[in-house]
């Protein structure tokens, strides 16, 4: 039968009749029947199709071992906040879940109350909480995994020859507490020098992130935890360019001093809520 517009999604749908694999074949005639819609919906030109070829094309050179341009495409178009949130459903009062981004690698060990900026000057800033259950009982010996940019706006991996600057893996106490000496997160632009900067430009949408630190946290017998913790009144809150901004992170940084030495600094306290795993 010929191929055209009204017999091809048929077509094609018909040539996956012989997948074994149930899961592939669901999500092959998924992608294939809404993809054939969105081109019947939107009727591209030619010269269309090869500027979105391109476009894909693009972004799949724009990646190497440092840079994922896809999964940045993913995350200012709200899809890797989508499958965030499916794969993450609370039930109960866990901390919530959001992107884990491009800059999280390998960070070294630092203990309890040990200052995490080693190379950037900023305003200082304590970090401290408690790791517990959904009924607030302590989890002693969590890891807890931070990164964080700088004050510049930018993430020790982003600069030419870095040293490992903002990070850092600590391991809760008997009581489920951890604190940790930083400065204060700064709001930042996501890498915009490739296409999916030129898609932002395109979409006339800005290209920022509301200050935020990024936390990862495992302990035995829960499920792991990659979330963030957003700073209370930051100008991007409501407008996230990668939509990973959830009311339950956002916390109020106070003013004090620092016992150690009486200077000043400011508070930011996180609690962590982890969810069993059933
Ligand atoms: C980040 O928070 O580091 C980030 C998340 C998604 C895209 C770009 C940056
Ligand atoms: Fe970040």
């Amino acid at each position: 039968m010929d191929f055209n517009e009204k017999t091809a999604t048929k077509a094609v749908l018909d040539s996956f009749s012989s997948i074994k694999n149930d899961r592939l074949k669901f999500v092959m005639n998924s992608i294939v029947t809404h993809l054939h819609e969105v081109i019947k919906e939107v009727e591209p030109t030619d010269e269309e199709w090869l500027q979105a070829i391109m476009f894909l094309t693009n972004t799949g050179q724009k990646c190497d071992d440092r840079r994922q341009e896809f999964i940045l495409l993913s995350d200012v178009l709200g899809i890797s906040m989508l499958v965030d949130s499916i794969n993450n459903r609370k039930s109960k009062n866990e901390t919530e879940t959001t992107v884990l981004g491009p800059f999280h690698t390998t960070s070294p060990k630092v203990n309890m109350g040990d200052n995490i900026a080693n190379n950037v000057n900023g305003e200082k800033c304590i970090v401290s909480g408690k790791v517990v259950d959904i009924n607030n009982n302590p989890i002693a010996k969590a890891t807890i995994e931070v990164w964080q940019s700088g004050p510049d706006g930018l993430y020790d991996v982003q600069k030419e020859g870095h040293t490992v600057d903002l990070r850092g893996t600590m391991s809760s106490l008997e009581n489920g507490s951890y604190f940790f000496r930083t400065v204060k997160p700064q709001y930042y632009p996501i890498p915009i020098d490739g296409p999916v900067g030129k898609v932002l430009n395109s979409l006339e949408r800005h290209p920022f992130r509301p200050a935020h630190i990024h936390f990862m946290v495992k302990a035995e017998g829960y499920e792991n935890l990659v979330t963030h913790v957003f700073i209370e009144g930051d100008k991007y809150l409501e407008s996230d360019t990668v939509f990973a901004v959830k009311k339950s992170l956002i916390r109020k940084l106070e003013q004090g001093n620092d016992p150690e030495n009486g200077e000043k600094c400011f508070y930011l306290n996180f609690d962590i809520v982890m969810e069993k795993i059933i």
